[in-house]
Parts: structure tokens; C-alpha cells; sequence
């Protein structure tokens, strides 16, 4: 097998940077990567399960590496659907060498050693067990600017519809002094932003009993050279008022909580195994509508959970109502293998659902629309992330994470990871426009700033 490799990633932010590490790993040991997997030695497929036919999918692409079998491949499947199908990916695929569960990754080294030795039927599979999370000398950035560390890995909540728990093992975080080790070598590299990862991140526990959640958000916040610090995805019931207070106490906090509330309708939460209600819910938003930022909030929602009826729904639109929320993520149910909601009475035909989410949508629209028209007007420090050279603008992301999309001087234009004070001069529903402002007497030359990528480093061992 020749040392060259290529990945393709699915889903979350959480296998994104799996991804990253992964590559970390394979560069590591001598691996370069193609983008093209006609020239790769080693295919890998980092999979997604959360909803919809996603291993029918897996097994689609997989026979269409079939077409490239004998010419000295080999192939891994990783991520959720390998952790969710297991061996039964050998049977359908034998040409499969590979398959790793996320909880496994820990032993990539190991797994790498027997595959380039030419076994066959390699696994890395979790049990839920494993108290270790992943973590690597050299992990592959794709953005030098904003990176991701992942603070907490698993999930012990077992909500009714998901497949996290099953996919990504148990609950494990890692100690406040290796995120914080982490983050300063990132800040020295020139990142400016980064961004806690966990599928319940606020359910952070120091192992060493060192921090809370909070604290190691604003020690992240207070490293210089960290201008933004993000955290996702939160779990209501894990949601303390102390990270409001960060918030509020420290300007590299970034203004946003993605908080998901699935449900508006606290018999469906309690159908879904949230362990909170309505009311609860509610009073967390009133803490995060109390702070003296302007803190934007977003969210998940399922549409036709299995009983959902009319008036439960209902619930869910006046919830929105009541919140105003910034963004929506919202999804059809879709049962998922081993999960209890599977085997769930009164199923709610696609039709309904379909109906609901447009629903839903079309009032969230609506939201946005006069709810974004808050910020005309205001001057927000953006982001630098690209350019439209046809529409000739700059676009950027404020600290509440929406998209700003802003003319500049075209003979000066601003550094992709620099930041820019942007006047908005109009709000539509799902964006802001605006224009970015000279420096000036009223324009701090704080709020300009031109980003330094340094080299990563590899940590070589003998
Ligand atoms: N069906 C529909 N949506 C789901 N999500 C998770 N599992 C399912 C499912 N089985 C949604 C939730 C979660 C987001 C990441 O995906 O809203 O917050
Ligand atoms: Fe998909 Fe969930 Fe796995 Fe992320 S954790 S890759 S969203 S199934």
C-alpha cells in the first residue's frame, strides 16, 4: 500500500475535526494526502448516522470504491455508521479493511501498524467503556484562523430519537490543563478563534476537579492572542447561569448559545427523554435575555416525534414566538437504528411532517426577518472569511456567528482571518449587509487587526 491517503468526511463539527486529528495522525507517520482517490493507498470514509437512510448511503459509496479494488487499495470506514454497523460493513463490503468507531480512534496508531503489516478485518469498535478521549501530537487544521478543540467526547443522555450515545460512547472530558495547553500553542500559532467542541459541551466535568465549564471558557478567553471563543453544541439541562455571567464578564466570549430545545411541548419532551420541560427551558433563555450583551440564541428542533400531535406542535411554534430565536435548525424525526423512539407508537405520517416543517420554517422566516432588524445601524466587528468577487463584497461573521456581507475598499481589502468594523446597513432574514469602515476618529484602530499564521508544529518523537 502506497503511503498516500484520502478522506471524506460527514456530518457534524465533531467528525469534521475527528477528520483533522486523523490526518494529524496519518501525516504523522509519513502519509501524504491526495484529493483525488484515484491516487490514494488508503480511502477512508468518516461517516454520519443522525438521520435519514445515512448507512444505505455508506454501503452506496462503498460499492462505488468497489470499482477501484485491486489496484493495491486499501479501504477504512470510520465515524458513526462504523461504529453503528460494525462487522456487518465486511460482509456487505469485503474489500473493507477497516472499521473504527470515534471512541476507538485513540488506537488509530496501533489499527495503522496491522493495516500497513496487510491484515484484514481490523476493528476498532467501542463497547462503552473507555475512559480515554483522543487526542494528537499534530492535529491538521483545515482553517488557520478558527479551530475546533474538543473539550468532551460521548454523551450519556440517551435521548429517545438519537444515536450519539451508541455512536460515540460514553461521556469523557478532558482535563482543563490539556484544553488549556492546547489552546495556547494554538493562540501561538496565530489562531484567533477557537471553538469548544462537545456533543454536550457545557456538560464538561474537569477530571482533575481543577475548573467548571465556565471558568475554563473565560481562561480561554483571557489567553492573548484569542480574540473569539465559541462553544458547541449545549445541553439544556447542563445549561448553569454562570455561563451567562462568563459571557457577560468577558469580551472574547463570543455572543451566541446554540442551545437546543427539540421540542416546544413538554409532554414531547418528556416523550424524547430531555429530562427538562417547557418552563425550564424558558428560564434559561430568560438568563441569557437578562445579560447586559445582546446574546444571540439558536437552536434544533424536531418536527413529528412519534405522538407529537396538533396542539403539541402548536406548543413548538409558540415557543418560537416567545423566544425570537436568531437561527433554526429544524428536522423531520427519523428513526434511527437501537434507539427507543424506533419502536414508538403513533408514528406521524411524512406528509404531517413535511407539513410541520415547512410550517415552522416559513414562522422562524418571518422571525428573523424583523427580529435581525435590531442590528441596522449598530457597528459589528466582523470576521474576514471570503470573498464574493461577484457581487464584489467581503464576507464575514459577527460575534453572534451570522453572516455579514460588507463592501470595502477594493484597492484595500481586508485579510481573510482579519478582523473589520462593519456599519450594518441592512438586515434580511438570514444575513446582514453592511459596509466596513475606515479608520477614523470614531473607529479605534483596536477594531482592525491582520491575522499572523505561523507554521504548525510537529511534535516529533524518537
Ligand atoms: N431525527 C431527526 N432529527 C434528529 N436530530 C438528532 N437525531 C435526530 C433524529 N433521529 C437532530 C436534533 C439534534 C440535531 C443535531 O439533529 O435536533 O439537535
Ligand atoms: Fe453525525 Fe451525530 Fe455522529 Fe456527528 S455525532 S457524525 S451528527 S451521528
Amino acid at each position: 500500500m502506497s503511503k498516500t491517503f484520502y478522506i471524506e468526511t460527514f456530518g457534524c463539527q465533531m467528525n469534521a475535526h475527528d477528520s483533522e486529528k486523523v490526518i494529524g495522525t496519518l501525516e504523522r507517520r509519513g502519509y501524504a494526502r491526495v484529493q483525488d482517490e484515484v491516487d490514494a493507498g488508503l480511502i477512508l470514509y468518516n461517516t454520519c448516522s443522525i438521520r435519514d437512510k445515512a448507512e444505505q448511503k455508506v454501503f452506496h459509496r462503498l460499492n462505488e470504491y468497489k470499482k477501484m479494488q485491486g489496484e493495491g487499495k486499501r479501504f477504512a470506514v470510520i465515524g458513526c455508521v462504523a461504529q453503528q454497523e460494525g462487522e456487518k460493513i465486511f460482509e456487505r463490503a469485503p474489500y473493507v479493511s477497516l472499521v473504527a468507531g470515534s471512541a476507538s480512534y485513540r488506537n488509530l496508531p496501533e489499527m495503522l501498524t496491522r493495516l500497513e503489516a496487510g491484515e484484514t478485518r481490523i476493528t476498532g469498535l467501542d463497547d462503552r467503556q473507555t475512559d480515554e478521549t483522543f487526542e494528537t501530537e499534530f492535529t491538521a487544521r483545515s482553517n488557520p484562523h478558527r479551530g475546533y478543540i474538543t473539550i468532551i467526547e460521548g454523551c450519556d443522555k440517551f435521548c429517545a430519537y438519537c444515536v450519539v450515545p451508541y455512536t460515540r460512547g460514553k461521556e469523557r472530558s478532558r482535563t482543563a490543563a490539556s484544553v488549556l495547553v492546547e489552546a495556547r500553542r494554538m493562540a501561538d500559532e496565530g489562531f484567533t478563534e477557537i471553538q469548544f467542541l462537545g456533543q454536550n459541551v457545557n456538560s464538561y466535568r474537569d477530571p482533575s476537579g481543577r475548573m467548571s465549564f465556565a471558568e475554563l471558557l473565560v481562561a480561554v478567553g483571557e489567553i492573548s492572542g484569542v480574540r473569539r471563543v465559541r462553544f458547541t453544541t449545549s445541553h439544556p439541562r447542563d445549561f448553569t447561569k454562570d455561563i451567562v455571567d462568563a459571557i457577560d464578564a468577558t469580551p472574547t466570549l463570543c455572543d451566541h448559545v446554540h442551545l437546543p430545545v427539540q421540542s416546544g411541548s413538554s409532554a414531547v419532551l418528556k416523550a424524547m427523554a430531555r429530562e427538562y420541560t417547557r418552563d425550564w427551558y424558558l428560564e434559561r433563555m430568560s438568563w441569557i435575555k437578562a445579560a447586559k450583551r445582546d446574546i444571540s440564541i439558536t437552536s434544533d428542533m424536531i418536527v413529528g416525534f412519534p405522538g407529537e400531535t396538533d396542539a403539541d406542535f402548536e406548543e413548538t411554534i409558540t415557543l418560537l414566538n416567545v423566544v425570537k430565536y436568531d437561527a433554526v435548525f429544524a428536522f423531520k424525526f427519523s428513526p434511527r437504528p437501537n434507539t427507543p423512539a424506533v419502536t414508538m407508537a403513533d408514528s406521524i405520517p411524512d406528509e404531517v411532517k413535511t407539513e410541520r416543517l415547512r410550517i415552522l420554517m416559513d414562522r422562524q422566516r418571518e422571525i428573523q426577518r424583523e427580529h435581525y432588524g435590531r442590528h441596522l445601524g449598530q457597528v459589528q466587528e466582523c470576521m474576514v472569511e471570503s470573498y464574493n468577487t461577484v457581487r464584489r463584497q467581503v464576507v464575514g461573521r459577527s460575534s453572534q456567528n451570522k453572516t455579514v456581507n460588507f463592501t470595502a475598499d477594493l484597492d484595500n481589502l481586508p485579510p481573510i482571518g482579519g478582523y473589520v468594523p462593519v456599519r450594518i446597513t441592512q438586515t434580511l432574514p438570514n444575513c446582514l449587509v453592511g459596509e466596513a469602515l475606515a479608520a477614523g476618529p470614531n473607529v479605534s484602530d483596536a477594531m482592525f487587526f491582520v491575522p499572523v499564521v505561523r507554521k504548525p508544529q510537529f511534535v516529533v518523537l524518537n
